[in-house]
Parts: C-alpha cells; sequence; structure tokens
C-alpha cells in the first residue's frame, strides 16, 4: 500500500515549525472545523507601516496534517505583507507538502482560515486603517465552503 502521507508532511508533522502562541498579538485567527472538531490558532505581529508579518505563530488541537499545514502556512506567510499573505491558499499549502491524501484537504483549508481570520482582525484592532476588500472578499469565499464538503471521509 503507498504511503498515506508524504515525507515532508510527516517531517511536519515531527518538527512543526512555528508553534506556540505570540504573547502580545496583533492580529488572533480561531478557526474550526464543526465536523472533525479540530481547532487552530493563528497569532501574529505586524509591522503597521508596512503590513507586514514579522512574527507567527500556531496552536492546533488536530489531526497531524491540520499541525503540518499550520507549520508549512506559517513559513509561508512570515515575512509576507498581509495582503500577500492573502493570496496563500489551500492548495499552495498542500503543494508545499506534496501532496495530502483526499479526505484531509479540509485539514489545510483550516490554514487558509486561520490565517485570513487573523488578518481580518489585526484590522479590526485598528480603527485607523480602512479594511482592503480582498479580506472581505476572502473571507465571504471561505464562508461559503460547505464544512461537510470538506470534511473527512
Ligand atoms: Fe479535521 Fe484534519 S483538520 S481531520
Amino acid at each position: 500500500m503507498a504511503p498515506m502521507y508524504t515525507e515532508k508532511v510527516l517531517e511536519h508533522f515531527r518538527n512543526p515549525r512555528n508553534m506556540g502562541e505570540i504573547e502580545d498579538p496583533d492580529g488572533v485567527g480561531d478557526v474550526g472545523n464543526p465536523v472533525c472538531g479540530d481547532l487552530m490558532r493563528i497569532t501574529i505581529k505586524v509591522d503597521d507601516d508596512t503590513e507586514t508579518i514579522t512574527d507567527i505563530k500556531f496552536k492546533t488541537f488536530g489531526c497531524g496534517a491540520a499541525i503540518a499545514s499550520s507549520s508549512v502556512v506559517t513559513e509561508l506567510v512570515k515575512g509576507k505583507t498581509l495582503l500577500e499573505a492573502l493570496e496563500v491558499s489551500n492548495k499552495t499549502v498542500i503543494e508545499e507538502l506534496g501532496g495530502l491524501p483526499p479526505v484531509k484537504v479540509h485539514c489545510s483549508v483550516l490554514a487558509e482560515q486561520g490565517i485570513a481570520a487573523a488578518i481580518k482582525d489585526y484590522y479590526g484592532r485598528r480603527p485607523d486603517k480602512q479594511i482592503p476588500p480582498q479580506v472581505e472578499e476572502k473571507l465571504r469565499k471561505l464562508q461559503d465552503i460547505d464544512p461537510h464538503e470538506i470534511a473527512p471521509a
């Protein structure tokens, strides 16, 4: 039988990057999949002038694929601007992991949702800044995903 997970997934699961929680975050994204019950918290530090993510950590109560997806997504968005980070999709996460089994695709969606939620929270804490339309657009798109469609089989 072919192995279920790529070596990269297993490596991130065993040695997750940026795990934990930033003490004084500029944005927090709390997301969960109501079907499998897995939860993810993303905390970010943002440079207000450049709107760049200077630090990011994750805490995931979930399966190995969710932990590997969280780990990879933190590496992908660290150093990016908020709008660049918003463009990182679950497909990018899956590509970076070298693939995920179809029943585990929803775990990567959780990572995409976590980043978007943290970015929205950042703007919510900065009344002096206007929330870019791309943020609302992305959240709407992610909200439209039926959790049952991305639920584990
Ligand atoms: Fe639900 Fe992986 S996040 S099983």
